[in-house]
């Protein structure tokens, strides 16, 4: 197993040009069953897959990704969307998985149960209820203040929340990305597109936000450009 994953990893590289190759489409919705495995913060699932497969919505958004080459010679998308705005759905959900759960119904798991509805009662809605923005400057000076005699959270901000939902995301799109390349498919995540643009081409909320789009295919013999190129090692990893 530890053998196998050396391999994904390295054998995973963003791959600019595609074989006229047709990818089951199973394939890849089992792969984005992968993404939606991933760790993700609070358990909230701020995140929507949109796998788009049909050919007039591929030349859309590969124009809304500017034609460039991961994107023209596609044969399926996967968007990667966060949806910061769904907090309360998702922690309902948390919630009554939680009550409902049978094995916290006694015991020790009673008072597990109850650490976790509070959790999501109380917790949650401090970090993430907003009032136009003002509330993060609240929270923020709160932290600071309280920060000063405790350890404290301080990623309290409207854009720290969307940066704690863009990480969730972010971490879906690599289990997907791995989850393709275990089945041999090559794939390429994109920052470099029209946001707004594709946000109508797929009828999203204004709330949402596009975190990659991921070209996906089989990589034609010129697909990779070249070898894969990392600052040594020894300039990012720090033993204390
Ligand atoms: C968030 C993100 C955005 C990216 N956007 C693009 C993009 O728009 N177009 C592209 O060709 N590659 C894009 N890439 C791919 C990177 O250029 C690539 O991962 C990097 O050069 C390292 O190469 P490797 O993935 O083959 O290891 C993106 C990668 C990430 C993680």
């Amino acid at each position: 197993m530890k053998d196998e994953f050396d391999k994904i990893v390295r054998t995973r590289r963003s791959v600019r040009k595609y074989k006229k190759t047709d990818i089951p489409h199973d394939d890849v919705k089992n792969s984005i069953i992968h993404a939606s495995l991933a760790p993700n913060s609070s358990n909230l699932q701020l995140w929507e897959f949109y796998h788009v497969t049909s050919g007039n919505l591929m030349k859309k958004i590969s124009r809304a990704c500017f034609d460039q080459p991961a994107a023209r010679t596609a044969n399926q998308f996967v968007v990667i969307v966060t949806r910061k705005d769904l907090w309360k759905s998702r922690r309902k959900f948390n919630m009554n998985y939680i009550k409902n759960r049978p094995e916290t119904s006694s015991g020790k798991g009673l008072k597990k149960r109850s650490i976790a509805i509070k959790y999501y009662k109380y917790l949650i809605p401090t970090v993430y209820r907003e009032f136009f923005g003002l509330l993060g400057y609240f929270r923020y000076v709160n932290a600071l203040l309280i920060g000063l005699f405790r350890p404290i959270y301080r990623q309290v901000m409207n854009s720290d929340m969307r940066i704690v939902a863009h990480k969730s995301s972010a971490l879906a799109a690599q289990n997907f990305m791995l989850s393709m390349t275990s089945k041999g498919y090559d794939t390429c995540p994109m920052e470099g597109f029209d946001s707004l643009r594709v946000k109508k081409i797929l009828s999203l909320a204004s709330s949402s936000e596009i975190n990659m789009i991921i070209s996906c295919g089989v990589k034609d013999e010129q697909g990779v450009y070249g070898e894969q190129i990392r600052v040594p090692f020894d300039e990012v990893y720090f033993k204390k």
